[in-house]
């Protein structure tokens, strides 16, 4: 008889049971997701929290949100019970649900990057995601995410605040990834998360002025799938060779989708967008993915991962 395939991975250490995880800011603190019936925990990889700052915030004025084609738009601004509270209330609440658990943490200063890292390494967290697409309030404003310095003083500092493994969500709104990969990876970074989401505006020309309450927002599902795959393999480059792993994200909505990102590098595979029409698809994700591998006549994730057969 044939083997059966090889589902599980080993990402940054940490053994899952499958290479379909759930994204930042898509399901929340995963308590509505707890409710459900007929969400099957055993496909799922793991689920990747809420962003978390180090006090509560309250986010952006409404509308937060707007549907564009192919994806959606979206500026929340980071509402979130802040990370004491995720620690103390939120994480024994969903500690039993078989999958695994990653924070994603914020900041506005580098050194309150590290505050929110040392108050999740004293918790059962299985790692810690680091947003770095947060405006620098000291340095101007701009993202942590599109100065490889300032981005490797982020990682260095999540770092020396944790012994969890840390994962860095890599911002798409860069003129080099490859830099932003470097400087990452020598700062420590266990995997790498990408894409997040790509900066964009939704104008309501009857009112002249944004549809979202902060003005711009975020870009989000299919639209984003081609610059998210091609922004996967140049970082799986640099990283493929270093044993570094990725987190491959931006616009999956089918098994198709999620092979498309292993064969450019990715380990595990994140769904966002999708789970706002679909939040109980990741088992049929699962064995689309499978049938891929059958498909590809081989029986693990790691024997197709980065396989892309680049021209010339
Ligand atoms: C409503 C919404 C909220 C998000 N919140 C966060 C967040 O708090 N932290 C983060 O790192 N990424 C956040 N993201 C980005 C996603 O985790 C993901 O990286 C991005 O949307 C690309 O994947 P997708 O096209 O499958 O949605 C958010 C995305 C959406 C749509």
């Amino acid at each position: 008889m044939k083997k059966p395939p090889d589902v599980g991975i080993l990402l940054a250490g940490v053994p899952l049971a499958s290479p379909v995880t759930l994204l930042s800011g898509c399901v929340g603190f995963c308590e509505d997701l707890a409710r459900i019936d007929g969400v099957d925990f055993s496909s799922v990889g793991a689920v990747f929290l809420k962003g978390t700052t180090l006090e509560a915030r309250l986010g952006n004025p409404p509308p937060r949100v707007v549907e564009t084609h192919g994806g959606m738009l979206n500026a929340i601004g980071l509402q979130n019970p802040g990370a004491r509270h995720v620690v103390q209330k939120i994480l024994p609440a969903i500690q039993h649900l078989p999958t695994r658990f990653f924070a994603n943490i914020a900041g506005s200063t580098v050194d309150e990057y590290g505050e929110v890292a040392r108050i999740f390494d004293n918790s059962p967290i299985d790692g810690i995601e680091i947003n770095i697409s947060c405006p620098n309030v000291k340095e101007g404003g701009a993202a942590f995410g599109s100065d490889p310095l300032v981005a490797a003083r982020v990682v260095e500092t999540v770092k020396r605040a944790t012994s969890k493994p840390v994962i860095t969500k890599l911002s798409p709104n860069v003129t080099d990834i490859a830099l932003m990969t470097r400087a990452v990876i020598d700062a420590g970074t266990d995997a790498i998360s990408a894409i997040n989401t790509l900066m964009g505006l939704a104008i309501d020309l009857e009112k002249r002025q944004p549809v979202l309450g902060n003005g711009q927002g975020g870009l989000s599902g299919p639209a984003i799938k081609p610059v998210a795959l091609l922004q996967v393999w140049r970082i799986h480059q640099i990283a493929g060779p270093r044993g570094i792993p990725i987190i491959g994200q931006g616009g999956i909505t089918t098994a198709r989708d999620a092979m498309e990102f292993v064969l450019a590098g990715a380990t595990a595979i994140g769904l966002g967008t999708a789970l706002f029409r679909n939040p109980l698809g990741t088992a049929e994700l699962l064995e689309g993915m499978v049938t891929w591998l059958r498909h590809f006549g081989v029986d693990n994730f790691s024997k197709v991962r980065g396989t892309l057969n680049w021209p010339g």
